[in-house]
């Protein structure tokens, strides 16, 4: 529910902050043998960021689209890896992508920011663009984080509006997954603790397979 504006402005504030690689915390190495064997090699990374994922999913040889809401995003990511294929985009307009047309889809930390419809609905449609078997990976933000304070509004279960810094956030809980993914083979979900900018966190990986 935060604009292209709110995140360019995030991006160009912390871009003046960190090193471009702030954010890399290659979650995604310790389950790259589930990962690779996945034999359609197309692939999307949703809300990519600045693209460290992406970078990973290249290496490991997938050919990759690389989307996000933010231009500014797409336009660092294109500097730091030049081979990359941004594509910008809102994913909650739906993806503009035919059926069963990718092996694997990836939103790291970046699909907890909309209402259970819209996330209810953004869910189908990764499933509509994903190949029977095809998988679905990434991270959300845990209820475990203590991101609730005085200047949070709860507009629906676990999902907040922060009247302070114009912040829409979700965060999930086991009981949220189990309603999410009761329609895919759930391979991987884990609670763990990471350090993003420099700040400790609890994230939800998983691992999800189309079982058409
Ligand atoms: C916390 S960042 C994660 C970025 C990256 N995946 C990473 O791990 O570093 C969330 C990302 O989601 C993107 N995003 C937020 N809302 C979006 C939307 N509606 N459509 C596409 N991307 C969106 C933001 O621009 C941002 O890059």
């Amino acid at each position: 529910m935060n604009d292209e504006k709110y995140w360019n402005n995030t991006y160009t504030e912390d871009l003046k902050k960190y090193k471009a690689d702030f954010l890399e915390d290659n979650w995604m190495e310790k389950y790259k043998d589930i990962i690779c064997k996945v034999n359609n090699k197309n692939a999307i990374d949703i809300g990519c960021g600045l693209g460290q994922d992406t970078n990973w999913l290249m290496k490991n040889g997938f050919k990759v689209i690389s989307c996000d809401i933010s231009s500014v995003a797409l336009n660092k990511l294109k500097d730091l890896y030049p081979d990359a294929e941004t594509m910008r985009l809102d994913v909650s307009d739906g993806l503009p992508f035919k059926d069963a047309s990718f092996g694997l889809i990836n939103a790291n930390l970046s699909l907890h920011y909309f209402t259970m419809q819209t996330t209810n609905k953004i869910f189908e449609d990764i499933k509509r663009v994903l190949t029977p078997q095809g998988l679905f990976i990434g991270r959300m933000n845990s209820t475990k984080n203590d991101y609730v304070n005085s200047n949070s509004r709860e507009i629906e279960k676990n999902f907040y509006f922060d009247t302070h810094n114009g912040k829409y956030s979700r965060l999930f809980d086991k009981e949220q997954f189990d309603e999410l993914f009761s329609n895919w083979k759930v391979l991987v979900l884990k609670e763990t603790e990471t350090v993003r900018l420099e700040r400790k966190k609890y994230t939800w990986e998983f691992i999800v397979q189309n079982n058409l």
